[in-house]
Order: C-alpha cells, then sequence, then structure tokens
C-alpha cells in the first residue's frame, strides 16, 4: 500500500525512542535504514538487528548532527553505501531546559544548533543524493507553538525549525521532493527523564487528551510512514500534530 520497498531512509537519533520507531516502521515496509546516533553504541547496534530481521538493510552511522563534518560524513557513508537517499527524517534533538532569565548564548547556541541548524547541513548534504519523490519529515513538538516551564531554548528551536521546513518546502517541491512536519505531544521516551516534572507533563498529556491516553512513539511513526509514502502527495510544508487531541481543548 505504501510502496516504499526498497528505499533508503536516513533517520537521525534512530537508536531508540520516537527515531527507533520511526525506524522500525519504515523497515516493516520494506525501507533500509540508515540509524545515526551520537553516544550510545549498544543501543544503536540493538535497533540495527531488529530492522535486519524484517529484511531490508540496515547501516549505523555514528555522527553528530550539530557538526558540519559530522553530517558530512553521515553522507559521505550513505553515498558509499547506497549512492542515493529516498527518505530523511530529522529527528535528533537534544537541548537546555531553562527558564528565560536563566539562558545563556551557549545553551540557546547548542539547541538551536542540534534541533534547527542542523537541518541546512542535512538537506544540503541529502539533495544530490535524492531523487524526484524524495521525501524530507522533521520530527517537532507542540512547544514550538505552546508556552511549557523550562522549555524556552528547545521550543523556540522548534518553532524555527517548523519554518526551516516550510522553506525548505518550497524550494525543493518544484524538485519533486517533499518536507513536512510531525509535531508530536509528550511522549514516555528517555528524553523526558531530563525534565524536572516529567510526572506532570505526562499526567497532564493524559488527563488533558480527549481520548485520556498517551501519543506513543509508533503514533508518532504510523504518520511519518504517510508522509513517507507518495499517499501523501499533495501536503506540502504542512506540520501535522499527533497530541491525541490534547492541543484543541478549550
Ligand atoms: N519525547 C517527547 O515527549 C517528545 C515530544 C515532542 C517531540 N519530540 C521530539 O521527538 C524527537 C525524538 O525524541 P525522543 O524523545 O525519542 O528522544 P530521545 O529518546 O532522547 O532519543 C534521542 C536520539 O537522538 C540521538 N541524538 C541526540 N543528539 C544527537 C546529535 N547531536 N546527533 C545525532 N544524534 C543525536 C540519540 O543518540 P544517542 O543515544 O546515541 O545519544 C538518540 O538516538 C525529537 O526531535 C524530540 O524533540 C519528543
Amino acid at each position: 500500500m505504501y510502496n516504499l520497498k526498497g528505499k533508503v531512509a536516513l533517520v537521525t537519533g534512530s537508536s531508540r525512542g520516537i527515531g527507533k520507531a520511526i525506524a522500525l516502521k519504515l523497515a516493516d515496509n520494506g525501507v533500509n535504514i540508515v540509524v545515526n546516533h551520537l553516544r550510545n553504541k549498544t543501543k544503536a547496534h540493538e535497533t540495527e538487528k531488529e530492522i535486519k530481521e524484517k529484511g531490508v538493510d540496515c547501516l549505523v552511522v555514528k555522527g553528530n548532527v550539530r557538526e558540519e563534518e559530522g553530517v558530512k560524513n553521515i553522507f559521505k557513508t550513505i553515498k558509499e553505501t547506497f549512492n542515493r537517499v529516498d527518505i530523511i527524517v530529522s529527528n535528533a534533538a537534544s537541548g537546555v531546559l531553562k527558564p528565560v532569565l536563566e539562558l545563556k548564548k551557549k545553551h540557546w547556541d547548542w539547541t538551536m544548533d542540534i534541533n534547527a541548524r542542523a537541518l541546512i547541513d542535512i538537506v544540503q548534504q541529502a539533495v544530490p543524493l535524492m531523487h524526484k519523490g524524495g521525501k524530507i519529515i522533521a520530527v517537532s513538538s507542540l512547544g514550538a507553538i505552546r508556552a511549557i516551564p523550562n522549555y524556552t531554548a528547545v521550543g523556540s528551536s522548534k518553532a524555527a525549525l517548523e519554518s526551516l521546513v516550510r522553506h525548505i518546502a518550497f524550494e525543493l517541491a518544484p524538485r519533486g521532493i517533499i518536507a513536512n512536519i510531525v509535531s508530536a505531544g509528550a511522549v514516555d521516551t528517555e528524553a523526558l527523564k531530563h525534565f524536572p516534572n516529567r510526572e506532570e507533563i505526562l499526567n497532564n498529556a493524559k488527563e488533558l487528551s480527549p481520548v485520556g491516553k498517551l501519543v506513543t512513539p509508533e503514533d508518532i511513526a504510523n504518520v511519518v510512514l504517510f508522509l513517507a509514502s507518495n499517499l501523501s502527495n499533495m501536503i506540502i510544508g504542512q506540520t501535522i500534530i499527533v497530541d491525541g487531541g490534547y492541543s484543541i481543548r478549550g
């Protein structure tokens, strides 16, 4: 149905969490996967094993998307191995959680570089390897459009990311490359362990959702799969919110 067999996808930050769920979902649909990660080699290779068990190729590439050289190396390896890339999922993220009165330039730069600017390097490296029908999907968060305590820099970086994707979408659509954003509500991954108010975030997300449950990594992966396929070809530069209805509450 999705017709993705044999395609090649780079999913940044796919050794664990939402990125891993996206990588597995694409692999379920016949896509060969490039698993990118930064530090945790064991988790990356566990993910590689699970992907290969699905009968597709998988390449693990350690690389920091914050560094231009890191991104270049990821694509050098992709070029040498596959000589093409069809789907880019920009999912890796990081960030300093502080209120605005405590934010320093280094916190801002760190967060913006990884969560927003990295996609410029990724797209510049990816486009020469992409054909008509290529898909670029960035993973954002509700914090791009809402105020969340301590989320100052990350929320701002996600807002920048969403704007960047709209510009990428507009520029690349004439080449047949389509870019969109999936924006997630709270998902219980390791990332949330860095939040001092983790329990409160998860309880709120559950209680304020009209379906009374949390969004799972697989919920996000399902939408990425749709956006990666030709079924979504006339959705261009949009942000699809996957939050179980949390943000529509009046
Ligand atoms: N969890 C949520 O509630 C939530 C909500 C909305 C949106 N999101 C978004 O969903 C995406 C995934 O979040 P998650 O919760 O799954 O995160 P996570 O569990 O913390 O996983 C982060 C992944 O990114 C990799 N990574 C971190 N920094 C990197 C860098 N500089 N270069 C390359 N890889 C890097 C990590 O690799 P290593 O393990 O090797 O370090 C890991 O694979 C992010 O864009 C996040 O903002 C999450």
